[in-house]
């Protein structure tokens, strides 16, 4: 286990990703976490995060200099190598040297950390301060023009740090440099793969649920499909799935669930027509965490019944989600983040919920799941499905979500969806959410006619994560044909409009 700290920027999730790409398990835990408490998790390392923070500021979270004494590697990164250098005693200074972006940095002396690396190399930077003078006892392996200490390490006391940000893709032998401080310096072993993650799901799920069943809720997406096929694997048909159609599916999605996951897996399947109670729990209601809670809420009722109908009186216990770890730090759950939008599986959940939870991805990442799902044997179109939202159509509505409202947005994703897919686009674009904005009108003509209909908004969008994304410059002749199509094919709606903003500032979905 390699825990990082966070510091409180974006990077803590990924610097857990890319440390688990080097087949290490690693969790995250906030900056206020004691010393004590890391050290009786018994890290093989610990990894200090960037942060926003310059080390000067009042409230600055500060690194407890014992975590340095205890024997555990440490790597700082950004302002963790910052709080590290000026809890050892290094110098940490506003030299007015700011660096934000592509940098050059120069390798002086590679060290067993920066082992194979050019000379002259580009990484990434974003920082204010800048270290200058490095705490006893390390070696000082790169500077670059705002830097004039860029990387140390100490290999008696196995600590390393670098100003720069090795875990994201523009940095040049990012990947390599955490590698060496996880492999070479810290001693990890590489124990963590798709096949070490099955194998213990499958031993937690048949020792915490015993002879007991389970019913999984089936949403259409990859993440309850792989949990619900990992908890088949692990415990057969104690398992009950049911997909609860909630009226805010797209087209064909419960079709799509019985080919490539029943008709795969064999589990026992139950389809509940639902969407009478969703729409009228969703009448008259346009606020989007409203819209949320409503459907998480409704989604645990339509449960529950279904599991009184399946087990009569002797009911079921648990509840298979299939939760991932960033739902679970977004939510706040794994650290003090805030809490952007409750994601419908975590922070929707009614309080007297009836149910003991499963939820065998809860500390995995999405690649991770894929790979899970492709070692459990589900199919590729599957387990690269885009991602789809719980709450469904019922977020993309913006304005009160209606039966009718619903079937037009059905049609508009339909072609969208399928133009997209013609256009061999599907695994380069991330997802592409259509947006009806029911409660703005603007005219038109079609068919010499006056209209006045409703736009839909095009959302297509590049990620890595879903965290960050950059919205995509899908060709103009695709474009056309999704427009022209929607606009034939829907005849309420008669303008197409295209969504050009990354995310920060929108998120992805509009509600
Ligand atoms: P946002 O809109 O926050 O979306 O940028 C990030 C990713 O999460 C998906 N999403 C959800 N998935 N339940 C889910 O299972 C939800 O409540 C939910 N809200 C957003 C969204 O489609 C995107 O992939």
């Amino acid at each position: 286990l390699v825990l990082v700290v966070d510091y409180g920027a974006q990077y803590a999730q990924l610097i857990a990703r890319r440390v688990r790409e080097a087949h290490v398990y690693s969790e995250i835990v906030p900056h206020d976490t004691s010393v004590d408490e890391i050290l009786a998790r018994r890290p093989a390392a610990v990894i200090l995060s960037g942060g926003p923070a310059s080390v000067y500021a009042d409230g600055a979270p500060r690194v407890d200099p014992a975590l340095f004494e205890a024997g555990v590697p440490v790597l700082g990164i950004c302002y963790g190598f910052q709080a590290m250098s000026d809890a050892m005693g290094g110098r940490v200074e506003r030299t007015g040297d700011s660096e934000y972006g592509r940098t050059a940095v120069t390798v002086e002396e590679p060290g067993r950390l920066l082992k194979g690396m050019a000379p002259d190399s580009s990484v990434w930077m974003s920082h204010g301060d800048s270290v200058t003078r490095a705490p006893a006892g390390f070696t000082v392996l790169a500077r670059t023009d705002g830097a004039p200490v860029a990387a140390i390490e100490d290999l008696d006391r196995r600590l390393a740090g670098v100003q720069w940000h090795p875990e994201v893709l523009h940095s040049q032998y990012g990947q390599q440099v955490l590698e060496h401080f996880l492999h070479d310096i810290a001693g990890c072993h590489r124990t963590w793969s798709s096949s070490s993650i099955v194998d213990e799901q499958v031993r937690a799920i048949r020792e915490r649920v015993g002879d007991r069943r389970v019913l999984c809720g089936l949403s259409g997406g990859v993440d309850s499909a792989v949990a619900a096929a990992l908890v088949q694997r692990a415990i057969g048909d104690q398992l009950t799935c049911v997909f609860v159609d909630h009226g805010l599916l797209r087209k064909g999605e419960a079709e799509q669930v019985r080919t490539d996951f029943v008709a795969v897996t064999g589990v026992d399947l139950v389809v509940v027509d639902e969407s009478e109670r969703f729409l009228a729990a969703l009448a008259g209601v346009t606020d989007p965490e409203a819209k949320r809670k409503i459907i998480g809420r409704e989604f645990i009722r339509s449960f529950e019944a279904a599991a009184r109908r399946i087990a009569g009186d002797k009911g079921i216990d648990f509840l298979c989600q299939g939760t991932l770890y960033p739902d679970v730090v977004e939510s706040g759950g794994g650290d003090g983040a805030s809490s952007i939008k409750s994601h419908h599986n975590v922070g929707g959940l009614p309080d007297d919920l009836r149910f003991e939870l499963v939820e065998p991805l809860r500390t995995l990442f999405k690649d991770e799941v894929r790979a899970v799902g492709t070692e459990l044997g589900l199919p590729e179109s599957m387990v690269r499905r885009q991602p789809f939202p719980g709450p469904g159509l019922g977020i993309r509505i913006i304005g009160e979500v209606t039966r009718e409202r619903l079937d037009l947005l059905r049609e508009a994703d339909a072609i969208a969806r399928a133009e997209l897919t013609a256009a061999g686009l599907d695994r380069q674009v991330w997802q592409m959410p259509v947006v009806l904005l029911a409660d703005v009108r603007s005219v038109g003509v079609q068919g010499d006619h006056r209209t006045y209909g409703h736009p839909v908004v095009l959302r297509p969008v590049s990620s890595e994560d879903a965290m960050t994304a950059d919205w995509s410059r899908l060709p103009h002749e695709v474009i056309e044909r999704i427009s022209t199509r929607i606009t034939n094919e829907c005849p309420q709606v008669n303008r197409v409009v295209l969504d050009c903003t990354s995310k920060p500032p929108g998120t992805i979905e509009w509600e």
